[in-house]
C-alpha cells in the first residue's frame, strides 16, 4: 500500500474555508504546523490584508521560518493570550495539541482552525476514545467498533472540552478528510510562561 502524504493537496479549500472566517481585527497566527507557510501566505496574498502576522512552527525545516520542533514541547514555553487565530493544520487527529491547548492554563481569545483526516491508517486515538468514555479493554478489544464514526466521536470530545459550535467541511476522496473551526475563549490568568512579551 501507498501511505501518500502531502502538506497541501487541497491547499485552494484550505485557503478558503479560512479566508471565509477571519477576524476583522489584526490578526497574529500561531500556526502550529507550518511547513512551507503555503497556507497563510496564499491567505495574506489573495485577501490583501496587511494586518497579518504569523508565528510558525515546524518539526521539519521547510525552507520558511518557523521556530523548530515537536509543537507539543514547543507550546508550554508560547503565550497563546498574544494570538487571535491558532492553526492546527495537522495530519491525522490533532488531538495530543488540542488537548494541551484545551489545558493551557492561563488566557486564550481565538480562533481555531484544523485539519482532521482518518484513513485505514489514521483512526481516532485510543485516548481520544477513553475521554468520551471507552474502556482501554474495549478499545483494544473491539478497535473497528469503537473508532467508528470517527467525525462525531472527535466532535463529542471537542463538546467535552467546551468547544460550544463548530464549522467544518469535508472534502471528497480516500478517508474523512475535514477543514474545521471552533473558537476558544478563557479567561483564566496564571499561567507563567518561560517566556512572554
Ligand atoms: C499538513 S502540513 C502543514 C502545511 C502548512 N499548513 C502549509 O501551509 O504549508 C503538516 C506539517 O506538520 C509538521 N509536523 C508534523 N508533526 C509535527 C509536530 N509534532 N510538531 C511540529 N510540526 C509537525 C510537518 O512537518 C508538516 O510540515
Amino acid at each position: 500500500m501507498i501511505n501518500h502524504k502531502t502538506d497541501n493537496s487541497s491547499l485552494a479549500s484550505k485557503v478558503k474555508f479560512r479566508t471565509d472566517r477571519l477576524p476583522s481585527d489584526p490578526i497574529r497566527v500561531l500556526d502550529c504546523y507550518h511547513g512551507s507557510g503555503a497556507c497563510w501566505r496564499n491567505i495574506k496574498r489573495l485577501t490583501g490584508r496587511t494586518d497579518i502576522t504569523v508565528d510558525g512552527l515546524d518539526i521539519e525545516d521547510k525552507g520558511s521560518f518557523t521556530l523548530l520542533g515537536d509543537n507539543q514541547k514547543t507550546l508550554p514555553n508560547i503565550t497563546l493570550s498574544k494570538y487571535n487565530v491558532i492553526d492546527v493544520d495537522s495530519y491525522g487527529v490533532p488531538y495530543d495539541i488540542l488537548k494541551d491547548i484545551f489545558s493551557y492554563q492561563g488566557e486564550i481569545n481565538a480562533i481555531i482552525y484544523f485539519t482532521m483526516c482518518l484513513t485505514f491508517m489514521r483512526k481516532v486515538p485510543n485516548e481520544l476514545l477513553e475521554d468520551i468514555g471507552f474502556t482501554k479493554k474495549m478499545c483494544s478489544e473491539a478497535p473497528v467498533f469503537v473508532s467508528k464514526n470517527g467525525v462525531d466521536k472527535f466532535f463529542e470530545w471537542l463538546s467535552l472540552n467546551e468547544v460550544k459550535e463548530a464549522e467544518y467541511i469535508s472534502l471528497p476522496g480516500n478517508g474523512v478528510h475535514i477543514y474545521g473551526a471552533f473558537k476558544i475563549h478563557r479567561t483564566r490568568k496564571d499561567h507563567t510562561p518561560l517566556f512572554s512579551k
